[in-house]
């Protein structure tokens, strides 16, 4: 499968933004731990929230689709094992394991797969676990895990590590006593877990800043939750925008959640105007470059929009460079740009990028979830027609790219070859 875009042609008119993959993640295994019936309002349809679906009835979950909610029902579930071929599929299948042990007590996986993006381990992921008193054998990357009675504790993360959060805010949610997260991640993704497990009748505040404290053993209940608008899918309509050119309005768009992003992109020469309902941003399509772009955890420039922001300044006047602080191997999608023509020097982390006049159709490959995003970015602003290829990648995170961005007038299409 391939998309073919035809660039050249400003994008004008307004989305809404779909609901948040990396909120509804976290948020699907912590429906296991009501034993209830779970809603999720405006659930996104993606690739990575069917990989949590099969998981879930593979545990024993009965889940549905009702219109645009999903309806978890966990009060069936009877397995505690997730198969190495579910784990594979992405990242996110591991915060599962601290929702099934506040449950069962016990957990059966191996490591998890995901975007090639660099090391990822899960040392964090565990060493929590085990200062909630888990016991986890290790072997030929399966892991073996039991846990009669998790006990609230103190947990210390040496990395403010999203998935280490919330899969120890999970576990805590099943141990007995008071649980305190320091050095948690900020990003509002643990706001709204927490947001979720408060709904069903958890005891988790602080989300937000470095401490996060959970009040374990409460017996917890069904909910319903509305799902909040993607930040990142957010951002890559904002960055594709101001590379192409013209005027678009993004409904449901939070503008605290992307102020570094916001202000980046208004550094580059973008008009920008939030309200509380969503973000207007009008850009001429030749931007300027920008102050040194430095990844880091929440609140600072989120890795997931470097690819896209890239994107946006390939045609800049100018040079930009950036660092990526996160991950080691996140610049997979420059050798794709640069078969279209771009001016980009990586060295480690860092990547330098020269405004180039203009960018050229070509066939290209998506390596990875944003950088496949960032490469239909650059193909909008390219002369003639590129090839996206391999766009699997991109469908594990965005719910209707195409539609999307034909709706805002691009011409995109998909490719059955
Ligand atoms: C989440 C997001 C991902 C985003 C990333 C950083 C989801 C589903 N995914 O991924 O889109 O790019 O946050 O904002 O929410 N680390 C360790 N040991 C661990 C765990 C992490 O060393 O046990 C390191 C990682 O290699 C990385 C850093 O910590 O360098 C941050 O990773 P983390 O915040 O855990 O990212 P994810 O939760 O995997």
């Amino acid at each position: 499968m391939s998309l073919m875009i035809e660039g050249g042609r400003r994008l004008s008119g307004d989305l809404t933004v779909q609901g948040a993959k990396n909120s509804v993640l976290p948020i699907l295994a912590a429906c296991i731990l009501s034993g209830d019936v779970c809603v999720l309002q405006r659930c996104p349809h993606l690739e990575d929230v069917d990989t949590s679906i099969d998981i879930l009835r593979h545990l024993g979950c009965a889940v549905r689709w009702n219109g645009p909610d999903l309806e978890v029902d966990s009060s069936t579930l009877t397995r505690w094992d997730i198969p190495d071929r579910l784990m594979r599929r992405m990242r996110s299948s591991v915060v599962f394991l601290g929702a099934i042990l506040a449950r069962c007590g016990q957990a059966e996986l191996s490591y998890p797969g995901g975007c090639a993006i660099g090391a990822r381990p899960i040392d964090l992921h565990l060493s929590a676990l085990r200062t909630l008193g888990a016991c986890i054998r290790e072997e030929g990357g399966s892991l073996d895990c039991t846990a009669p009675c998790l006990t609230g504790a103190e947990i210390v993360l040496s990395i403010p590590s999203v998935g280490a959060t919330e899969n120890a805010m999970l576990a805590a949610c099943g141990a007995e006593g008071v649980t305190v997260i320091s050095n948690a991640a900020r990003e509002p993704e643990i706001v709204e877990l927490q947001c979720f497990l408060n709904e069903m009748g958890a005891s988790v505040e602080g989300a937000g800043s470095s401490t996060v404290v959970v009040e374990g053993g409460r017996v917890l209940h069904g909910c319903s939750h509305r799902v909040r608008p993607d930040r990142m899918v957010a951002a890559t309509y904002l960055c594709a925008a101001a590379g192409a050119g013209g005027s678009v309005y993004l409904e449901g768009a939070d503008y605290r959640q992307l102020s570094v992003v916001l202000s980046v992109l208004q550094q580059a020469g973008c008009r920008i105007r939030s309200d509380e309902k969503g973000i207007r941003l009008r850009s001429s399509g030749r931007l300027s470059a920008v102050a040194p772009i430095r990844t880091s955890p929440y609140p600072g420039f989120p890795t997931d929009a470097q690819a896209v922001m890239m994107a946006a300044l390939l045609r800049s006047r100018g040079t930009t460079v950036f660092v990526e602080n996160l991950f080691e191997n996140r610049y997979r999608h420059v050798p794709q740009m640069q078969r279209m023509g771009a001016n980009i020097r990586t060295e480690g982390r860092v990547a330098v990028v020269c405004g180039a006049e203009e960018l050229r159709g070509a066939p290209v490959r998506a390596t990875d979830l944003r950088g496949g995003a960032a490469l239909v970015a650059a193909g909008l602003q390219a002369a003639g027609v590129t090839r996206v290829e391999e766009t699997h990648h991109i469908e594990r995170g965005y719910s209707d790219l195409v539609g999307d961005l034909a709706r805002l007038g691009a011409r995109i299409s998909r490719s059955e070859t």
